[in-house]
């Protein structure tokens, strides 16, 4: 621990609220930034409680906050109280990257880009024409199934627990890109069908996160083959039961680090108006990982 000594009366500050927030990597993530790029901007994460948002969000705005994220459980909430939400994040149901100018607040959802992004990143292709089974079917789920939508699936399957929240979404796509979803119980067979048929498989349940690292979203007997590419939005741990077993049907296998990176870098480009340099990117995630 250091007291930076680089913070001046002309620092601007941006940050973090959600409730818990200490595990949170972005403070460092967006600090790295800075620093690589010589930005006077410093990143500080705030706890909130449920009954202090309002407050919260209107104390930031006083004092002259530059932009700030969102994560669980306020972004759905932080939605009344910005002034313009973007239309992907009004079809995505969530904020978690929020811009101040002078006292208006714009909102933005840069999860979804930052998981298309580190994807192609990383798989080195994109999602049109594919077929894409998601399983899980909350906010996550949601923002990424708009997402792959706007950039061209071919076909969507949803597979949850709870049927109908695989519906749900399924009626906004089916209403704002006039394509059909297929939607699964995690116990129906026609699921493993789904899964089994698919090009990419997509996790967004919390299912093998730390410390249940011994559990998989994935129904035992569901062979994978070597042709499919299997996500998965966890990143600790960084090889998931699910992603170590993808890698021995020989699929491709990524996991959610790309994700929260890109979407820090979405975030900070939005507040600062800079374009990160792909040299600068490379550095930011070098001292990032470090
Ligand atoms: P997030 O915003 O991170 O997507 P969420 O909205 O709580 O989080 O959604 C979590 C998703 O993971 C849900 O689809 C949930 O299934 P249900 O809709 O049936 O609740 C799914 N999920 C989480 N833990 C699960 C478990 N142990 N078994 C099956 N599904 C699980």
């Amino acid at each position: 621990m250091h007291i930076d000594n680089r913070v001046t009366g002309e620092t601007r500050f941006v940050g973090l609220i959600g409730n818990p927030v200490e595990h949170s990597i972005s403070p460092q993530l967006h600090n790295t930034i800075s620093s690589c790029l010589g930005v006077d901007l410093i990143y500080i994460p705030f706890k909130v409680e449920e009954a202090g948002l309002k407050d919260a969000v209107n104390g930031l705005k006083a004092l002259n906050i530059k932009g700030f994220n969102v994560t669980t459980p306020y972004k759905k909430d932080i939605m009344k109280y910005i002034d313009e939400n973007s239309k992907e994040a009004l079809l995505m149901g969530a904020v978690n990257t929020v811009k101040n100018i002078d006292g208006r607040l714009y909102g933005y959802n840069t999860d979804a880009e930052g998981f298309s992004r580190a994807f192609k990143e990383e798989v080195g292709e994109g999602f049109k024409g594919k077929k894409i089974a998601i399983i899980g079917a909350g906010g996550a789920a949601r923002a990424i199934t708009v997402k792959i939508a706007i950039e061209g699936a071919a076909e969507i399957s949803i597979i949850n627990r709870t049927l109908q929240k695989a519906h749900d979404i399924a009626g906004i796509i089916e209403n704002n890109y006039s394509m059909n979803v297929g939607c699964f119980g995690t116990d129906e067979g026609a699921a493993g069908d789904a899964l089994r048929q698919a090009d990419i498989i997509i996790n967004t349940t919390s299912i093998g996160m730390y410390p249940n690292t011994n559990e998989s979203p994935l129904k035992k007997g569901i062979k994978l083959s070597d042709s499919q590419i299997v996500y998965d939005i966890i990143y600790n741990p960084s090889v998931t039961k699910l992603l170590a077993g993808a890698q021995r049907y020989g699929a491709k296998a990524v996991n959610g680090l790309g994700m929260l990176f890109y979407q820090g870098i979405y975030a900070y480009e939005i507040w600062t108006g800079i374009k990160i340099p792909k040299d600068a990117l490379k550095h930011i995630n070098e001292s990032f990982v470090n």
